[in-house]
């Protein structure tokens, strides 16, 4: 098919209106594309392999919602090529190259910018017979375009619990089972789906993540099993494969699965019980060699107290479930951390930051309600907008401020002596119930593990059972 050409200029009414035909997605989707836009980043012509919209006119921001990060803006803030792999909103990567093409001043005039659908590469590499040329090939496209080595160098795992996760993450990569990734947002659970990917013997061929809660539901299926050509109106002309069919012979990670409305669970668990999947409007079925990797930060256990989550689907993906700590509860990572994302920034931008006794300090204190995620974020504010070389740690680079949390934790202690101090008794009677109720509390958190009870309270076992003993006496309980 010959790519069709657009060269339209728009007036600012004519672009509103476009807007409002939801222009993000028809970018996303919109992958195999040459597009030449002016020095401000509007769109000034496009050469595209699928006719699914018309960007000209947009401004490259404009539609900016819909990718993780603009090759183009980059390309005009640096005036050099930026080549790199892109995430799209709704699932899907592009590999993408900004050229800026320079004036006599050196300024930027034009820049042109390729986009290729990334699983139409992998597809490519995969059709490749020699398997030795094929597995170079992705290697040095992948390692090229996303600037990051296929060595695990960017994981920071210096936290017993982290050590754990990535040691039973590697040793389930090298298995087909299902992996089921639960933490807060921010934890990492991507990242660790790409280790397990990276690590499998499926990792020549394609990751697919899919965020389940950014899919319109009423796409949700086409979205997932693909449709066969005049399916449905407005559909692609041409068909459209399924995210189970871009994965195939790869890894498919559905993050946020608890996002996932009560029939598309039915018809995921359908597809993983038959390992088979129907194109809708199709009748033939394919059968599917794909590897699940889901993820979620909803207590899924709940979600079927109240029927929102099927329990079947819930035990066939729980096959091997890998929790990811919030960072509060692995401190240990949190410098070494800091230190590589500032890395990445000093790189990136020929700086020499470094952080202050002060900044370390305060990330020690701080209590992450974004994680790594937050963490990341935090070094970057710093790191831009401090003039200095020096980085000091202000309460306006938090996402929730330091002072607002420090003070509803002074209220709390609070509350909690004017509890003690409410009741009657002497000074002995008061110390003891607040004894007891810490042993308890310190008991609950190490799972009831007397020996690990014992270390944190800096007590012999032998003194903490014989405490324990007393205490049962007393409330003739078991504690
Ligand atoms: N152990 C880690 N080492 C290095 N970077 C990490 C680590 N964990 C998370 N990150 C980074 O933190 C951010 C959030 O991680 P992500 O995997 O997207 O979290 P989640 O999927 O749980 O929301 C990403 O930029 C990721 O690269
Ligand atoms: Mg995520």
């Amino acid at each position: 098919m010959l790519p069709l050409c657009y060269t339209i200029s728009m007036d600012i009414k004519q672009r509103k209106i476009l807007k409002e035909h939801d222009m993000e997605r028809i970018a996303a989707e919109n992958s195999n594309s040459i597009n030449l836009h002016d020095r401000h980043n509007n769109i000034l012509m496009t050469f595209q392999g699928i006719k699914v919209g018309n960007l000209i006119g947009f401004n490259a921001g404009d539609i900016s919602a819909a990718y993780n990060w603009s090759p183009s803006k980059r390309a005009l803030e640096s005036k050099t090529s930026v080549t790199g792999t892109v995430d799209t909103k709704y699932g899907g990567q592009q590999i993408v190259c900004a050229n800026p093409l320079l004036d006599d001043d050196g300024e930027v005039s034009f820049i042109l910018v390729t986009a290729v659908d990334k699983s139409l590469i992998d597809r490519y590499s995969s059709a490749l017979n020699d398997s030795d040329t094929e597995r170079k090939f992705h290697e040095i496209t992948t390692e090229f375009l996303t600037g990051s080595s296929f060595s695990d160098d960017n994981i920071v795992m210096e936290s017993q619990q982290m050590r754990q996760v990535i040691a039973t993450s590697r040793y389930v990569a090298e298995t087909d089972s299902t992996v089921m990734l639960v933490g807060e947002s921010g934890t990492g659970k991507e990242i660790i789906a790409r280790y397990i990917h990276r690590h499998s013997a499926r990792k020549n061929n394609a990751f697919i993540p899919v965020n389940c809660a950014a899919i319109p539901q009423e796409l949700m299926e086409s979205e997932f099993f693909g449709y066969v050509k005049g399916a449905f109106t407005g559909a692609n002309p041409l068909g459209k494969s399924g995210l189970f069919e871009m994965a195939e012979g790869g890894t498919l990670f559905l993050d946020e699965i608890g996002d996932l409305p009560l029939n598309m669970q039915s018809k995921l668990l359908r597809v993983l019980e038959s390992g088979e999947v129907t194109r809708l409007g199709d009748t033939a079925v394919k059968e599917i060699d794909v590897r699940l990797i889901a993820a979620t930060n909803r207590d899924l256990k709940e979600m079927i107290v109240h029927n929102l989550f099927r329990r079947d689907l819930y035990f066939r993906i729980n096959v091997i479930p890998i929790t990811l700590p919030r960072l509060a509860n692995r401190r240990e990572d949190i410098i070494p951390l800091a230190d590589v994302f500032l890395e990445e920034l000093n790189k990136r931008y020929g700086l020499k930051k470094e952080f202050t006794p002060q900044a370390q300090n305060a990330f020690l204190m701080y209590d992450w309600p974004g994680n790594v995620r937050e963490l990341r974020n935090v070094v970057e504010r710093m790191a831009v907008t401090t003039p200095g070389d020096e980085l000091y740690l202000e309460d306006r680079f938090l996402e929730s401020t330091r002072i607002e949390r420090l003070e509803s934790e002074d209220r709390f202690h609070e509350t909690q002596i004017s509890h003690y101090a409410q009741r009657d008794g002497s000074l002995k009677e008061v110390l003891t119930r607040i004894e007891e109720d810490y042993i308890r509390q310190v008991l609950e958190a190490s799972g009831g593990n007397v020996a690990k009870a014992a270390q944190v309270l800096g007590i012999h076992r032998s003194v903490l059972y014989k405490k324990l003993k007393a205490l049962n006496q007393k409330t003739g309980a078991d504690i």
